[in-house]
């Protein structure tokens, strides 16, 4: 599959490789069409890795991952256009943080979150949230936890969650992926990274993740 990655850090990259590693070609975007991150990943990691700017790598993809600076996501997704987007599904693993004070803060929370800003900007994209409640080690690899954990999808499209439960199976191993519900549902878990933080820093680690029990 054709997949297009909008963001050249750390998220995207992690992301990036793994999927390059399961055989898909995956073209990584940028503000800048050759991005020094972007050409360094794309050489290290093969011929079925390129790069290019927002637009073509969301062209690209049949399937876009939105990993940019979730305060400047909108921008970003701007640059990448409506048109490449239109018909796709966009995963959204952003999170609208302010890491500028020592006190994290988001820049919309409450009564609005940036999954919904991105679903009323591209009406004619599926936006699911999902991932941005775990480091993208753990992302790419739920294993590395020592027992089975949860993700969560939000979207308006229950055939785009569904898409997108089953890809993050098959990619990545998920087994687990609680559908929230609509787009609106993307509040919470973009505010959990406060929580994740607290969790960072009482474990010492990055790598932990929420499991949801059920009586
Ligand atoms: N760190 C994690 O493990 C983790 C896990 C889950 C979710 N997340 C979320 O995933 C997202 C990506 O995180 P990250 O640490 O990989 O990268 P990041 O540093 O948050 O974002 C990097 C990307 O944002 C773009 N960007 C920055 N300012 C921009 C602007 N003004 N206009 C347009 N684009 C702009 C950059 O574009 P250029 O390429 O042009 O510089 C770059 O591609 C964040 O929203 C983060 O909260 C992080």
């Amino acid at each position: 599959m054709n997949i297009g990655i909008l963001g050249t850090g750390v998220v995207g990259q992690t992301i990036g490789s793994k999927l390059v590693q399961l055989g898909h070609e995956v073209m990584m975007g940028s503000r800048d069409e050759a991005n020094p991150k972007a050409v360094v990943w794309a050489k290290q990691e093969g011929r079925k890795a390129s790069f290019g700017t927002f637009a073509n790598a969301a062209s690209f993809g049949e399937i876009v991952f939105n990993c940019t600076l979730g305060s400047a996501s909108l921008e970003a997704l701007h640059q990448a256009g409506a048109g490449n987007l239109k018909g796709k599904i966009l995963i959204d693993t952003a999170t609208p943080l302010n890491y500028s004070d020592k006190i994290w803060t988001l820049t919309v929370c409450n009564t609005d979150s940036l999954g919904e800003q991105i679903q009323r900007a591209f009406p004619d994209t599926m936006v699911v949230k999902s991932l941005n409640t775990i480091h993208c080690d753990v992302i790419v690899n739920p294993n590395r936890l020592s027992e089975k954990t949860d993700i969560f999808v939000s979207g308006n499209s229950a055939d785009a969650k569904a898409t997108v439960s089953k890809a993050l199976h098959d990619w990545f191993g998920w087994r687990s992926a609680i559908d929230l519900g609509d787009i609106t549902t993307s509040r919470g878990v973009e505010m959990y990274v406060l929580l994740w933080r607290g969790f960072r820093q009482a474990t010492q680690s990055y790598h932990f993740n929420i499991k949801v029990v059920r009586s």
